[in-house]
């Protein structure tokens, strides 16, 4: 496909694509045809893929080389385009990702204030999430509700999964300029109020709607420790009975890209909504036609229908309103998922696959899966 093809944007953006291919077109057939190739996958706008241009140009010192002589090109494509996939590259190890991760940005970063429960692999390398594999992850931008979200993201794929479990994304510079605006613009001006509920220590690690048990995010069971990083997050809290935990806190929904200073929606709206799990299932379901799907699609909707019945809006376990504490509407919530799912890009996982991307212009999530999956993520602060 041609790289022109690419473009899809307002003005500004059009004209820096359109300067970076016709650049991109004199590199292709020089330097970089002799290293790496670069493609898009047939039917998808993202990611761009890089792969080595022969055999011997596969192995881990090659790519490393090859990225410490080339980070300009690389940080000018990740700009653009939001997401880069290393595809066909001898990795073979956590310690490898790393090692790649690290070449890539120096500022990876090993603290964690998101909601998935992972395991440690590395310094830097965990587990992408231990959420059962039937749980469908909502597009989000990691850890979008903190007041400095990593810019940028690694996906490792140690195992790749032989059907489903992909890890879609979306430009969300894309789902802004497509956004309804009586949703965008009250998001912009008033951001997202984010109400999350937590168990404390030795409660599961596994709930649909809930997150992981705070001593689990804050890594101590220390209540005075927790409330320091707290503090740091201008979090409000309050500690309620059986060791729970309540945190309150506002953010923005629109952020500007640090260096292009181009938008994107960027918030958890959707992903800590008591309507998400069910809506997304439909999406889901329409991918995956299997009894399993059809089974949790229809108890998600009786458990939503349950809970909302005999829930406050405010005691949900994870819960996001507008910036002023009023509802967002069952209507928002699907027209927010129905613009993801009209822009997501869906690919395959393949063994060693490193997905890099730009958190402040690209959003992730996952599909359930049955089987052997393993993906890994490292991030940057
Ligand atoms: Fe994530």
């Amino acid at each position: 496909m041609p790289a022109t093809s690419l473009t899809r944007s307002s003005g500004k953006k059009k004209s820096l694509v359109k300067k970076v291919n016709s650049e991109k077109e004199k590199t292709r057939v020089s330097k970089t045809s002799e290293e790496i190739s670069k493609n898009l996958i047939k039917g998808l706008k993202l990611p761009i893929v890089y792969s080595p241009s022969s055999p011997e140009k596969a192995d881990l010192k090659h790519l490393t080389n090859w990225i410490k002589k080339n980070q300009k090109e690389i940080q000018r494509d990740l700009l653009i385009y939001g997401a880069i996939l290393f595809r066909g590259f001898n990795i073979g190890s956590s310690e490898n990702f790393e090692k790649v991760a690290l070449g890539l940005d120096s500022n990876l970063s090993e603290a964690y204030l998101g909601t998935s429960p992972r395991d440690k692999k590395t310094k830097f390398v965990h587990t992408a999430s231990e959420l059962p594999s039937a749980y469908p992850i909502m597009q989000h931008a990691e850890m979008s509700f903190l007041n400095k979200p990593p810019k940028k993201l690694f996906f490792y794929a140690k195992v790749a999964p032989s059907k489903n479990g992909e890890t879609p994304i979306t430009d969300l510079r894309t789902v802004l300029r497509e956004m309804p605006s009586h949703i965008s613009d009250k998001v912009e001006k008033q951001g997202i109020k984010y109400i999350r509920h937590y168990d404390g220590p030795g409660a599961s690690r596994y709930s649909l709607w809930k997150t992981k048990p705070w001593n689990e995010m804050f890594k101590t069971i220390d209540k005075k420790e927790a409330e320091k990083e707290i503090k740091k997050q201008d979090f409000d809290h309050e500690w309620l009975p059986g060791n729970k935990l309540r945190l309150i806190n506002s953010q923005v929904g629109v952020r500007k890209h640090p260096i292009s200073g181009s938008k994107a929606w960027h918030n958890h709206s959707q992903t800590f909504h008591i309507d998400s799990p069910r809506l997304e299932y439909q999406y889901v379901f329409k991918r995956q036609k299997t009894l399993r799907g059809l089974g949790v699609y229809l108890i998600l909707s009786l458990l939503t229908g349950i809970k909302k019945l005999f829930s406050k809006s405010e005691d949900l376990d994870v819960h996001a309103t507008y910036g002023d504490g009023s509802e967002i509407s069952n209507k928002d919530i699907k027209t927010i998922i129905g613009v993801f799912w009209k822009n997501i890009q869906i690919f395959s996982w393949q063994k060693d696959d490193i997905l890099y991307i730009d958190n402040y212009s690209v959003s992730h999530g996952r599909l359930p899966f049955v089987g052997p999956r393993e993906i890994q993520v490292a991030w940057t602060e």
